[in-house]
């Protein structure tokens, strides 16, 4: 399946990496580039997340120091986040290594059911919150292979998405974003960048970031944001918005995720805008079967993340997600990883763009092999999930490519 040639070559047109700058320097693109690029994102797709707004207070809910065959800490901590409409509170999850001689780089992301579920430990609270369907303690823990973490010396510290804000239809008023405007407002000023759900869910990680800069154990300079699916689509996100995150990786993201939208296979925009309306500014449902007038496309948000790096991966028989529209992007993203110096999934020599029937000419990476290096890409044989193989070549990344803080 990977390597079959594209239905015909060269069919999409992609939007240009650089767009109308000609200062084509390391310096433009973190000044000017990047950031025109998240506003295109911001105007087009996720909406704009209003300014203000942050953490109140930390309060720590249990601690055990023997966690995990006595390797770990395990944390429970109620982080007290707010907006100019009120507060909420959330629950973050943390294990991080017992014996640490440094702080502790951090993998976070965020869970579908609950921190109960990506553990069995007993210890831990059950969830509350919103969740679509029964999530029993443990449930989601082959997800969340804490141990392999510790092993490696990074800590990991998630949060039930639906904490912030439900996932379904008609919950902006309840979750985050009710933190800054009334529903009433919200109707009223209907606005078509209004941030949707994605974007409150990435406002989340960023609080969730601001949290870890105020524990000594963890290293705030070295957060890698990741996540699975419509939570890889988050983490990307969050990561374009938010330079604190060191690093960023997607698992299984798929459409508005890493998936290039004009690269058509998988979902499409027709498709996610009707199943899940909430996910998305309002401005998006215009791209509805026309994926080619959109401004942007996926490769510039992997792009937008450079200098950081960025790890994208996919898994073989998880068409919905489209595989190798997933790793086009990053082909299609290399030249800006080459321009500061790194190496993407394949060896631009220079060229601005690559164009698409060179692209659609690339083989991709054996299943189980990573490409790349600053930028890279793995693909896992079987369906869509994130399992403790992924996790490998996540940490394998992380260690290549996080900053050398000492
Ligand atoms: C659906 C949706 C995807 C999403 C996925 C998930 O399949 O169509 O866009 O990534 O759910 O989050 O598991």
């Amino acid at each position: 399946m990977s390597n079959k040639p594209e239905r015909s070559l060269g069919d999409y047109q992609l939007p240009r990496l650089w767009g109308p700058v000609s200062d084509r320097s390391p310096e433009a693109w973190r000044t000017q580039r990047a950031p025109q690029i998240v506003e295109a994102f911001a105007a087009n797709v996720y909406g704009r997340t209003p300014s203000g707004g942050g953490v109140e207070a930390i309060v720590e809910k249990s601690r055990v120091d023997d966690a995990l065959d006595a390797t770990a800490v395990r944390r429970e901590l109620t982080i007290t986040v707010s907006g100019p409409r009120g507060s909420r509170d959330i629950s973050m999850l943390l294990f991080h290594p017992s014996n640490i001689s440094a702080p502790a780089p951090v993998l976070l992301g965020l869970n579908f059911q609950g921190n109960h579920s990506t553990t069995s430990d007993e210890g831990v609270a059950l969830s509350r919150a919103w969740v679509k369907a029964p999530a029993p303690r443990g449930n989601q823990a082959r997800r969340w292979p804490y141990d392999q973490a510790i092993a490696r010396g990074y800590a990991v510290a998630t949060i039930h998405h639906a904490s912030l804000e439900e996932d379904r239809p008609g919950a902006a008023a309840t979750g985050v974003r009710g933190l800054f405007h009334t529903a009433a407002q919200m109707e009223r000023d209907r606005q078509p960048d209004h941030w949707g759900a994605i974007g409150a869910w990435a406002w989340g990680l960023a609080r969730a970031l601001d949290a870890i800069g105020s524990l000594p154990e963890l290293d705030a300079r070295r957060v890698i944001v990741h996540g699975h699916s419509r939570l890889g689509k988050t983490a990307l996100w969050a990561a374009a918005q938010d330079q604190r995150f060191a690093a960023a990786i997607s698992n299984d993201s798929g459409c508005a995720g890493a998936s290039l939208f004009r690269h058509q296979a998988g979902e499409n925009i027709d498709m996610i805008t009707q199943n899940f309306p909430h996910w998305f500014c309002e401005a998006f449902n215009r791209f509805q079967h026309a994926e080619a007038s959109l401004p942007i496309d996926q490769h510039q948000l992997l792009a937008a993340i450079a200098p950081r790096p960025v790890h994208i991966a996919s898994a073989d028989l998880d068409a919905h997600a489209d595989p190798r529209g997933e790793f086009l992007s990053t082909v299609h993203a290399s030249p800006v990883v080459e321009l500061f110096g790194g190496r993407g999934t394949v060896a631009t020599e220079g060229a601005i763009d690559v164009p698409a029937a060179e692209a659609t000419a690339v083989e991709m990476p054996p299943i189980g092999v990573r490409a790349g290096h600053q930028l890279s890409y793995h693909i896992r044989a079987g369906g869509h999930d994130v399992l403790a193989e992924d996790w490998k070549h996540f940490m394998d990344f992380a260690d290549q490519n996080l900053p050398d803080v000492s």
